[in-house]
């Protein structure tokens, strides 16, 4: 089983659009996912339409069965229309709960120790996260595989980009010590780009200078990313024709493959 992490200690850089859309994406080509909303402002848990619960908190806290705490997506809301969804996708949705976790327990291997229940029964568990730093990175860190850094194209997505791999470097050595095996980037995604503007290429070209072959092709902004998180549909299913789903697919292979 494969554990996926969006970070960025940005907000509004696109983690939740990757982290659902990605879920999604794997789902509808076979793989059995469970996407992890680990953020208090539960917006990959209303994403889907879900109701805003307790349920990561009461996982980890309270010892929940996995039966209860997730929910399980019915195809017809991000399949692509007219096609089977060959997968699974469940969720566990987050509220405000979620910045108790760190004051109830000090475990940071408690994530990770119930991720294990789930080896052989799921093949990938997606996180998203919060911006902001808690002690409850910490546990996803200790439970990730592989990270993916979402930004925007300009310098205050780069600074929290910039804090977020410290802390991801600070939790593998914890790794390291525990015999844990590091943290995989598996890529930088570039998003909202604005083609065309010079700020943005600008932004783009200090991310390969400084990343090189992580970053991953930019995902352009466009209206129909809105349209459909108004909508609270995944675009393979509100607009499976479009450029913009044809971004988000690439970005569902290239996560596939770390
Ligand atoms: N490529 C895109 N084009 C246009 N809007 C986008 C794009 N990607 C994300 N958005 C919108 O930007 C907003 C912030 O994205 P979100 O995924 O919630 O960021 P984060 O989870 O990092 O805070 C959302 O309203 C989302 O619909
Ligand atoms: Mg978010």
């Amino acid at each position: 089983m494969k554990v996926i992490s969006l970070l960025n200690e940005k907000g509004g850089v696109g983690k939740t659009t990757l982290a659902t859309h990605i879920a999604a994406g794997m789902a509808i080509r076979g793989k059995r996912v469970l996407l992890i909303d680990a953020d208090p402002q539960g917006h990959a848990t209303v994403a889907f339409g879900l109701k805003k619960e307790p349920m990561l908190h009461d996982l980890i806290v309270r010892d929940l069965p996995f039966q209860k705490a997730v929910r399980r997506i019915k195809p017809e809301f991000y399949g692509v229309p007219g096609e089977p969804v060959k997968g699974d996708l469940l969720v566990v949705p987050s509220d405000t709960s979620t910045s108790v976790i760190p004051l109830m327990t000090s475990d940071i291997m408690a994530m990770r120790d119930r991720l294990v229940e789930l080896e052989g029964i799921l093949d990938v568990v997606i996180f998203d996260t919060a911006p902001t730093p808690s002690l409850f990175h910490n546990s996803i860190y200790m439970s990730t595989n592989a990270i993916l850094y979402p930004t925007k194209c300009e310098y205050l997505s780069f600074d929290g980009l910039i804090e977020s791999m410290k802390h991801k470097d600070d939790a593998s050595k914890m790794r390291e010590n525990m015999g844990l095996s590091p943290i995989v980037v598996g890529g930088i995604i570039p998003t909202m780009y604005r083609a065309g503007t010079q700020a943005d290429d600008y932004g783009i070209q200090v991310l390969k200078e400084r990343f090189g072959k992580l970053v991953w092709p930019e995902i352009k902004l466009r209206t129909v990313w809105n349209q459909a998180s108004f909508a609270r549909r995944i675009l393979f299913n509100f607009a499976p024709e479009t450029q913009a789903t044809q971004e988000a697919w690439n970005a569902v292979t290239r996560a596939e493959a770390i």
